[in-house]
């Protein structure tokens, strides 16, 4: 018999955006982040350690990964051997229910996932703080996801820069998450967050604004103040937007089906729904809103972009890891 170890994680979406970094290497952000954990697209990953294989494996929805993927959880991989101190190569297998690379944060849940499991495998009894900075290491919006509904990522050192746990209360608030597209991106959001901090010469505007909403973030936060938290968010995303638009040569993720969706939700609050939009790395558009409201916003967006898939998702929980045997090896 084989010990398994599989660990399940969510998604995030970022209501204050993490778009640049201060050290490439360790993934550390140039600025602070926020976001929710949704209860939507978990992935699934499972790993067992394999004494005898010369390298690490990886398969993808049951298919064998592409070398530059490999070569990604490989070297992550590296870092939970290093910390563990022993040198077993490790089978991994992940299940994705998000389109992977399509801005809808399939690579926050899936280091988050691998984090859980690959600790958990080699022994190591990390908490949410060193599990964190770990899943970081991956990819850094993985740090975010291993905590339920809200979490923070601070700036800092490589011990100093992990996500933590917000107590959300009573807050109400999901995400009508409107897919308009679900192809993987041209640019990956790691080759574009270092071309706009490169040569946008908005980057820097960028980071003195997203710390600044920030501040204004946690205080609406705090209030449980829905529309306060939603104005930040959407300004939040349409400011990491224009800091790409001024990269050379630009960057542009929107596509005119996503500033459709954005004049339906101005639509929708003039109507008095509380409403707002935020876009990460891809054309999607995510709707934070009451639970309560979240039907009817769906409805009226899937009539101006009938093409599009439209789920609402709600707060959702943090990574979990769970043992298991499995015949043979
Ligand atoms: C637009 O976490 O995918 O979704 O750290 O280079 O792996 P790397 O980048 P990644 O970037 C996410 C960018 C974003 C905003 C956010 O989630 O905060």
């Amino acid at each position: 018999m084989t010990t398994t170890f599989t660990a399940v994680a969510h998604p995030n979406i970022a209501l204050i955006k993490y778009w640049g970094k201060s050290d490439e290497e360790l993934i550390l952000p140039a600025s602070p982040s926020f976001s929710m954990t949704l209860d939507a697209y978990p992935t699934t990953t499972t790993v067992r350690l394999d004494a005898t294989a010369a390298e690490d494996s990886l398969s993808l929805d049951g298919r064998a990964a592409g070398a530059g993927q490999r070569a990604r959880v490989s070297a992550f991989l590296d870092l939970v051997r290093q910390r563990a101190g022993r040198r077993e190569r490790v089978v991994v297998e992940s299940r994705n229910t998000v389109p992977t690379g399509a801005g809808l944060a399939s690579s926050a849940a899936g280091f988050a996932a691998l984090a859980g499991a690959a600790s958990a495998a080699f022994g190591l009894d990390l908490d949410l703080e060193e599990l964190s900075r770990l899943a970081r290491r991956g990819s850094g919006s993985a740090s975010r996801s291993v905590h339920p509904g809200f979490a923070l990522w601070r700036t800092g050192d490589d011990a100093g820069s992990y996500a933590e746990g917000l107590d959300a209360g009573d807050l109400d608030a999901a995400l009508v998450i409107v897919v308009l597209n679900d192809a993987a991106k041209a640019v990956s959001s790691r080759v574009a967050m270092r071309a706009t901090a490169e040569t946008s010469p908005f980057y820097s505007a960028w980071l003195q604004a997203s710390n600044d909403d920030l501040d204004q973030m946690l205080a609406a936060f705090e209030a449980r103040d829905l529309d306060g938290m939603g104005q930040v968010a959407e300004r939040n995303a349409l400011r990491m937007h224009a800091s790409m638009l001024g990269a050379v040569p630009p960057i542009r993720y929107l596509g005119a089906d996503s500033f459709t969706v954005l004049d339906a939700v101005a639509a929708l609050r003039a109507e008095g729904l509380t409403a707002y939009a935020t876009m990460d790395a891809g054309p999607n558009v995510k709707v934070l809103c009451p639970a309560g409201q979240a039907s009817r916003i769906a409805e009226a967006l899937a009539r101006v972009v009938p093409a599009a898939s439209i789920i609402t998702a709600g707060m959702g929980p943090g990574v979990r890891v769970y043992s298991g045997e499995t015949a043979g090896g």
